[in-house]
């Protein structure tokens, strides 16, 4: 009996589910006083509006998970360089990431492949330390 391989974007209910997941998600980080402690990041949050941010994440998502969704936005690299994000900031990031997918129930097979593609961009967003 062949299997077919399934994609992650499917298991994890397509782009209603991966929606509201990215919902959840920013509203927590938007507000997450660790982040907010760096200005420049306070400033942007208080810049950019959360629907457009949203939208923007949600296409990334659908698309990195296998769905038809393209994304449109900046790179990785132009929308955070100026932000100078340190690695407490993004590890603050990825504790808002695991209560959102905690708050959902999102399987352990699903999640961790979830949190490989956001690890993925690490490199392109945290400010090398000296
Ligand atoms: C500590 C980690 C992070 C912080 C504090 C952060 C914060 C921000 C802020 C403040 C902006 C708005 C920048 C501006 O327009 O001036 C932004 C843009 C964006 N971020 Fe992040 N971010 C983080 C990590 C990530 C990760 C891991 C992803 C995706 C995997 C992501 C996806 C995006 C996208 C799609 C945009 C919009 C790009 C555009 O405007 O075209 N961010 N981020």
């Amino acid at each position: 009996m062949g299997t077919q391989p399934t994609s992650l974007y499917e298991r994890l209910g397509g782009i209603y589910s991966i929606a509201t997941v990215v919902d959840d998600f920013i509203d927590r980080i938007m507000v997450d006083d660790r982040l907010n402690a760096n200005p420049r990041v306070d400033d942007a949050h208080h810049r950019v509006l959360p629907p457009g941010f949203k939208y923007l994440v949600t296409e990334m998502v659908g698309e990195a998970s296998g769905g038809p969704q393209r994304y449109t936005g900046r790179t990785m690299e132009d929308s955070h360089r100026d932000l100078r994000i340190t690695p407490n900031e993004w590890e603050a990031f990825m504790d808002d990431l695991n209560q959102t997918l905690d708050k959902f129930g999102v399987a352990e097979r699903e999640r961790s492949e979830l949190v490989a593609i956001v690890r993925s961009t690490r490199d392109a967003i945290v400010v090398p330390v000296l």
